[in-house]
């Protein structure tokens, strides 16, 4: 246990300083006068970009290395690109989970209580997964270092090592094991998603998987193929535990999960790695509903709240674990009670999301 804890907050673009000053303004409720939380603010983004040319500056990377977490809102302004055509604002996130190793991207998927989705016949809790996304190999391994040529071909390249397969294979099975196991029958589940038919990379991937489920005999293991398992998670999202995949792949079904409990504003993500980790909702920056007043928070305000559980169990303080839990529980009374934002069918704003979660945590 630490007197106190550095946090990077990095606001970011579109709605990122919305739901990143609301994630912080729960964090300080929930933890109240004596809170060991220290915030520190740090420019990154498209549009620091666009002012100086510079998308992450090394003041906010040392700040960012040196913190005992990293808190975002959003980032990137579609059209604010590099020269090679990629994004600028996407340079914090991207550089980050290779930099500092954060090779396990956990994002819940979960059905609150008071949102409908639009799959028909499931009720809260029908659908409860993770998906456990590889973060710092795959397809994106090759970001910045692709190549073109003459303006005919280019070229990434899909990267799977025994290592980075190993430790992310090893962590879905910890998370199935802590967990409650599938809504639909209770069984504690690792899924792999890969396309092992098509691709040695995935048929590695697959191969690696397995040496490591034999280590877990308590726990439930299959293999789903990535386009099947698009189909799955509309048809059957209550057989699913914890999924583990390649970092394209897991980015895809991501935003597919996401569709099913209410959108992107209620994905949250923790990106880690064995010491550092970086909180941040797994949505954009949303520039066209930005200072607005309109964006949902919730993903952000979970996503802060998997970093005080972080930071709770690596450094052994009740204090931050039970503060998760109860920004968890203020989420989801929020939620019960009708406060739901334009994307989830309500008509209340950040604002009144933010306020009814810091009464109901304090
Ligand atoms: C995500 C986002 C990121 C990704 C961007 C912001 C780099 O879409 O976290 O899912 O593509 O991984
Ligand atoms: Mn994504």
């Amino acid at each position: 246990m630490k007197d106190a804890y550095t946090i990077a907050v990095v606001e970011g673009d579109g709605i990122g300083p919305e739901v990143a000053q609301s994630a912080v303004a729960v964090l300080e409720a929930a933890l109240g006068a004596d809170t060991p939380l220290r915030f520190s603010h740090h420019p990154a983004g498209a549009e620091l970009f666009r002012e100086t040319g510079e998308s992450f500056p090394e003041a906010t990377f040392a700040a960012c290395r040196d913190a005992d977490a990293v808190l975002h809102g959003a980032a990137g302004i579609p059209g604010v690109n590099h020269p090679d055509g990629t994004e600028a604002g996407l340079d914090f996130t991207l550089r980050l989970r290779f930099e500092l190793d954060l090779f396990a991207n956990i994002r819940p998927i979960r059905l609150f209580k008071g949102v409908a989705s639009p799959l028909a016949n499931v009720k809260p809790g029908g659908i409860d997964y993770i998906i456990l996304r590889e973060n710092s190999e795959g397809l994106y391994a090759a970001r910045g270092a692709g190549s073109r040529l003459r303006g005919e071909v280019a070229v990434d390249t899909l990267v799977q090592t025994r290592v980075g397969i190993e430790r992310i294979v090893h962590q879905a099975f910890a998370l199935a094991r802590a967990s409650a196991g599938a809504p639909e029958d209770g069984v504690r589940r690792v899924t792999c998603c890969d396309k092992a038919n098509v691709l040695r990379s995935y048929a590695f991937f697959r191969q690696v998987f397995d040496e490591v489920a034999a280590n877990y005999p308590d726990i439930e293991a299959e293999h789903v193929l990535i386009d099947a398992m698009t189909m799955h998670l509309v048809l059957r999202p209550g057989h699913y535990n914890v999924i583990v995949t390649e970092n394209m792949f897991g980015d895809i079904i991501s935003d597919l999960g996401a569709a099913t409990i209410g959108g992107m504003g209620m994905a949250p993500s923790a990106e880690v790695g064995l010491t550092r980790g970086l909180f941040q909702a797994a949505h954009g920056s949303a520039p066209d509903i930005a200072g607005k007043g309109m964006a949902n928070p919730y993903g952000t305000i979970l996503s802060a709240a998997s970093m005080l559980d972080w930071l709770g169990g690596r450094h052994d303080d009740a204090r931050l674990t039970s503060a998760a839990t109860r920004v968890r529980n203020a989420v989801d009374g929020a939620i019960a009670l009708g406060v739901l934002t334009r994307d989830l069918g309500g008509d209340r704003g950040t604002v009144t999301a933010t306020e009814t979660v810091r009464r109901l945590v304090a």
